[in-house]
């Protein structure tokens, strides 16, 4: 049994979640629930590697191995059945790093990129910053609430002239796994239109049971002429720090032109990063197994927590990532003063709803990956602050 009860001290880390709350709210003794990683203690098999790796002292340029190759092609093929082959497999140090690359290399300055708020603020900010022009489809809620696709304003927009989509595949914040027959219908849509889909499924490893994550590329044949997928360990093992992703790329011309771009800038991935993917993808299966069960114990004790304590809070079980989307817009209160009351008067950090996009006006984004007390701790100073 692996120990996910237990809170690891990241103060003082240089942590962006725990140590960076004086410089984005003020305080520095909020509790923290915002940044997407978590606090558990890493698999021990990486921290062992790790370490020896370190004594070894010789940190001189490096590539990728074969066992990191081993490890990657293997873990893809065992947790969602992907087929990859060590040559579509192209590295970077980030995954927003490697959309901006994939944008960089595949469409041009002006071109309209398109996403599907709410979804995670670089999805924003990579194309505004390429100087591309960013279009929306927002998701709607459909039956029982289930965020989804609205086909028809998607291919709307499709009709525009979109040069790529950008798809949050689960979609942070929302936790939707998207199922085999919406990937299907998104791939057959944007190979009609001309639009390359830029798959990002960085959490796609964080899926909760009864739910099946399907990788873009086995959507349809359509989909792996179409588009690049982009990954990492990162949000899994809790190794973001690390710097290592990768894209897989299986139509070879898109392939050489991300290559050409990634080679343009000499982007590569560090050492330890490129150590840590291979010692998790080959060891980590049970301890993500476990994690999973703890993670999903965590959003039922929130969801438990909020119909009894916060009841006017609209709040449901993800279906995938350690990400919550709650609703306080019945409290009827502008996002500044929602915001001011979660920092200044509750003592907790959370995400903003409107980094997501405008729709989400009313939201904040909780981070569930953390001990069940530290969630507890800041569940109790919310209501506190906003009664019932
Ligand atoms: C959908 C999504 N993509 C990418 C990232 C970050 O990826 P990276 O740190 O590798 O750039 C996150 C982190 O929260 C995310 O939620």
């Amino acid at each position: 049994m692996y120990e996910f009860d237990r809170l690891l001290e990241r103060k003082g880390t240089d942590s962006a979640k725990w140590d960076a709350m004086q410089q984005n709210y003020g305080d520095s003794g909020l509790t923290p629930l915002w940044v997407a990683d978590t606090d558990f203690p890493v698999l021990p098999e990486l921290e062992r590697a790790l370490s020896e790796r370190a004594v070894n002292a010789t940190f001189g340029y490096t590539f990728a191995g074969e066992g990191y190759y081993k490890s990657l092609i293997d873990w893809n093929a065992r947790r969602s059945g992907l087929r990859v082959a060590k040559e579509e497999v192209l590295d970077v140090p980030g995954v927003v790093c490697g959309i901006s690359f994939v944008l960089a290399a595949l469409t041009k300055p002006g071109g309209k990129v398109l996403i599907c708020p709410p979804v995670y603020p670089p999805f924003f900010a990579v194309p505004k910053a390429l100087n591309r022009e960013l279009v929306f489809s927002p998701l709607r809620r459909g039956e029982a609430g289930r965020h989804e696709v609205d086909f028809g304003g998607f291919e709307a927009k499709l009709k525009e002239g979109v040069k790529a989509f950008i798809l949050c595949s689960p979609h942070n914040p929302v936790g939707r796994v998207w199922e085999k027959s919406e990937l299907e219908k998104l791939a057959e849509l944007c190979a009609r239109y001309g639009t390359l889909v830029i798959s990002d499924e960085i959490h796609s490893d964080l899926i909760f049971p009864g739910r099946k994550h399907v990788p873009f590329l086995n959507a349809s044949p359509k989909a792996e002429e179409i588009s690049v997928t982009a990954m990492a360990p990162s949000k899994t093992f809790n190794v973001a720090g690390l710097k290592a992703s990768y894209l897989i790329v299986r139509n070879p011309e898109l392939r050489k032109k991300i290559r050409e771009e990634l080679e343009r800038f000499h982007v590569g991935v560090n050492l330890f990063g490129y150590k840590a993917a291979e010692v998790v993808y080959r060891d980590g299966e049970r301890w993500l197994e476990e994690l999973l069960v703890y993670l999903e114990d965590n959003a039922r004790f929130v969801l438990s927590f909020v119909e009894s304590h916060l009841p006017r809070v609209g709040a449901y079980m993800p279906e995938s990532t350690y990400l919550m989307w709650l609703d306080f817009s019945a409290y009827g209160l502008e996002q500044e003063v929602l915001m001011k009351k979660f920092a200044g008067e509750a003592k907790v950090a959370l995400n903003s709803g409107t980094a997501f996009g405008e729709e989400g006006k009313g939201h904040v984004r909780l981070n569930i990956g953390t001990t069940r007390a530290l969630i507890r701790e800041g569940l109790e100073k919310i209501a506190a602050a906003f009664g019932a």
